[in-house]
């Protein structure tokens, strides 16, 4: 039996910090094996990283439910019978249901491209982010990853990393560098948080 900690991780679009993920466990750098992957969107490509490397997928709509009640509760259920510990959100655009919070308090991790609390809350992601930072000629970025809680990109930090913004860099090339850390940072960060949780 794999006593390796059951993660899932929730996406929107390219899921590329899922696939640093996926690398992280199959290497053996993650003490976690992720079970489900769930996708606000039926088009993102990373259903196709998840399907490529085995991962049960679920696209999940609010919408195509009678009810936002049903919605959040059919959810936390497909959680549970996949017997999900953590979950990992990989730029996934909305807030997790309420009942899902209140069920993996502290067992929750979302990887934001810059340094919170400067830079987050409601509509700041993707190229927003950095096309911000630029604008505002800021000396400096990073990658935050913080527990998740009820608010946008508020929970408490459990890392955080910088890097420097050259006065030649551009909206792209910041997002690049960014993404670049993230891709080592999150799979640090999601074992940090597994192995003080679990005591391993
Ligand atoms: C990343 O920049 C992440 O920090 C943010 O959303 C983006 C997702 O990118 N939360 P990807 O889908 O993992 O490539």
């Amino acid at each position: 039996m794999d006593s390796r900690a059951k993660i899932a991780v929730f996406i929107s679009g390219g899921g590329s910090n899922l696939q640093s993920l996926i690398d992280a466990s199959e290497d053996g750098r993650l003490s976690g094996e992720i079970v489900l992957v769930i996708s606000g969107h039926d088009n993102a490509y990373g259903l196709e990283r998840a399907f490529n490397a085995g991962i049960d997928t679920f696209v999940y709509k609010v919408k195509s439910y009678p009810s936002k009640e049903d919605a959040h509760r059919d959810l936390l259920e497909m959680l549970k019978e996949y017997e999900v510990e953590f979950i990992a959100l990989a730029g996934y655009l909305k807030l997790l249901p309420p009942p899902v919070i209140a069920n993996y308090k502290n067992h929750i991790i979302n990887i934001h491209p810059a340094l919170l609390p400067k830079y987050g809350g409601k509509g700041m992601y993707g190229s927003r982010v950095h096309e911000k930072i630029i604008k505002a000629g800021d000396k400096e970025s990073g990658v935050t990853v913080h527990l998740v809680d009820e608010i946008y990109d508020h929970g408490k930090i459990i890392m955080q990393k910088k890097v420097s913004i050259s006065p030649q860099d551009t909206t792209k090339s910041l997002a690049a560098k960014v993404l670049k850390l993230e891709h080592k940072l999150y799979p640090e960060a999601l074992n940090k948080l597994i192995c003080e949780t679990k005591k391993i």
